[in-house]
């Protein structure tokens, strides 16, 4: 496997997030990552009067769900689409541009530090964590979530293994990338918040049935609303990727039920508290 380099990667996501469809997040995977928001909150020890970082904000379902706990949340993002989605949602929320790998926030300026789905799309996710412990008071608490497994996290799994079984290759001009399940792994999570510094670290599964009406559901929003696999699909000629959509549609045949699917999803949230 060819090493992958992080700042080659990192430009990939951001051209990747600067050019997708927000509104194809939202639609799409929107109701899976706000799924476990409260849990990502609580772990965080987020309350009324908090003071709340929200690292990779997306369409800021974070931000406003700590809000309406009365926080003080601020989110932070790299991409000016997902911003603006943040912004004219949320108009009373702080969000700003910034790199989750170098804030330039200042030290022990939050009492909450959480970053939803995040450490996936970063070539250096110790940075981010590090940044994270940089910015929060002593014993302010941090949360993270992740995929988990691609066996159980089948919703991100599917396509991988319709491309495999479609025999289709990554196209040039992809990206190795990090492993997207090395979080996957509990001892990995953990390790990455202890390498930092943190102490009391938990990791907890978390898993559900996500329902999709169907095919095209899915389809549609790894074709517009994802970054890796919507080049993985773009950039195939049009005979592979119609057969990597009738192995996409073979393999949720067994997840059929009345009224659409229910694809299995399983997340990873690790707490943890600088000391
Ligand atoms: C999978 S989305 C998660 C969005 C949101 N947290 C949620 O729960 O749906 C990943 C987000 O990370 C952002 N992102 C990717 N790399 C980033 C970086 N280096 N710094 C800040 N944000 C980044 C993307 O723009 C995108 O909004």
């Amino acid at each position: 496997m060819t090493e992958s380099d992080p700042d080659e990667f990192n430009a990939f996501e951001r051209r990747g997030w600067a050019e997708n469809s927000a509104d194809a997040y939202d639609r799409v995977f929107g109701p899976v990552t706000r799924r476990f928001v409260d849990e990502l909150l609580d772990a965080a020890g987020v309350g009324r009067g908090a003071r709340v970082l929200d690292v990779a904000t997306g369409p800021g379902y974070v931000a406003a769900r700590a809000t309406a706990r009365g926080a003080r949340a601020v989110g932070v993002d790299r991409s000016p689409q997902m911003l603006a989605m943040a912004r004219g949602a949320h108009p009373d929320i702080e969000f700003r541009e910034a790199d989750a790998e170098d804030l330039r926030l200042p030290a022990a300026s939050f009492d909450a530090a959480v970053a939803n789905f995040c450490l996936l799309h970063v070539g250096r996710p110790e940075k981010v964590v590090a940044e994270l412990a940089r910015v929060l008071v002593p014993r302010g608490r941090v949360a993270l979530t992740v995929w988990g497994p691609p066996d159980r996290a089948r919703l991100f799994g599917l396509v991988p293994e319709a491309l495999r079984r479609a025999g289709a290759s990554t196209p040039a001009g992809i990206p190795e990338g990090p492993d997207f399940f090395r979080f996957s792994s509990d001892g990995e999570f953990s390790r990455l918040l202890s390498s930092a510094g943190l102490s009391d670290v938990a990791v907890q599964t978390l898993e559900f049935a996500h329902r999709v009406p169907d095919a095209e559901h899915l389809w549609s929003g790894m074709l517009h609303g994802s970054v890796r696999t919507r080049a993985l699909l773009a950039l195939q000629t049009v005979d592979a990727r119609a057969r990597i959509h009738s192995e996409l549609v073979h393999l949720l045949e067994p997840l059929r039920v009345d009224g659409g699917f229910d694809i299995p999803v399983s997340i990873k949230l690790a707490s943890a508290r600088k000391v």
